[in-house]
């Protein structure tokens, strides 16, 4: 058996972190209209049918006010060059729309937030429901829209070489998703 070393309960202090989350960056409508953007990592698809995502979000923060306010939001998909753009957005103060972090916001197909146009697919989503824990809320959110940039769906080469999505490991940290592996059966 090999040496194992136990880790504290509290995923801030885990290194190296044996869970990863995908970044995105959440675009929701405020009170005046007005967009609102906000990067997130605890996010990941929860049910097939209905297609259901699940994302955790602190309860104080515009993006789950916003959602339950008016119940809709877009999780879009950047690339790693949004990086920066990204660490940077988070700390900027609200109001916080889209272009304050310098990016271009363009109509969704079906709910009220917008698109980003810089990045790279968008998940539109209605709330469906949320599960409350203190100060932090689970929210579930059907996919009504789903759409994808044309020149990556079209390109011959590795699609996800293209995409190059980006997961939060831990602080200040982040992995990139380079290129995708295929099984030799393609059975499963
Ligand atoms: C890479 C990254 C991932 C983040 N993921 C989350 C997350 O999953 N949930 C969350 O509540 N905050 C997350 N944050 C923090 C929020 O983005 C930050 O507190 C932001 O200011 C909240 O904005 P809002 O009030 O407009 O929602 C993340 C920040 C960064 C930089």
């Amino acid at each position: 058996m090999k040496e194992k070393v136990d880790f504290d309960l509290d995923k801030r202090t885990w290194h190296p972190s044996p869970l990863l989350g995908q970044i995105v960056l959440v675009t929701t409508v405020n009170k005046d209209g007005s967009s609102n953007i906000a990067p997130k990592s605890w996010i990941s698809m929860m049910v097939l049918k209905p297609p259901i995502l699940a994302l955790g979000c602190n309860l104080k923060h515009h993006t789950a006010q916003n959602i339950l306010a008016n119940r809709e939001f877009v999780v879009n998909v950047p690339g790693v060059e949004l990086t920066q753009t990204i660490w940077h957005s988070h700390k900027l103060p609200h109001p916080r729309p889209v272009e304050a972090v310098g990016l271009t916001p363009i109509p969704a197909v079906k709910v009220q937030p917008p698109r980003i146009d810089e990045c790279k697919a968008h998940l539109e989503c209605v709330f469906d429901q949320c599960v409350s824990y203190g100060d932090e809320v689970i929210l579930l959110g059907q996919i009504v829209a789903v759409s994808v940039d044309k020149s990556i769906c079209d390109a011959a080469a590795d699609v996800y070489a293209q995409m190059r999505m980006v997961c939060f490991l831990e602080n200040a940290t982040y992995g990139i998703i380079e290129y995708a592996n295929r099984l030799e059966t393609a059975n499963t």
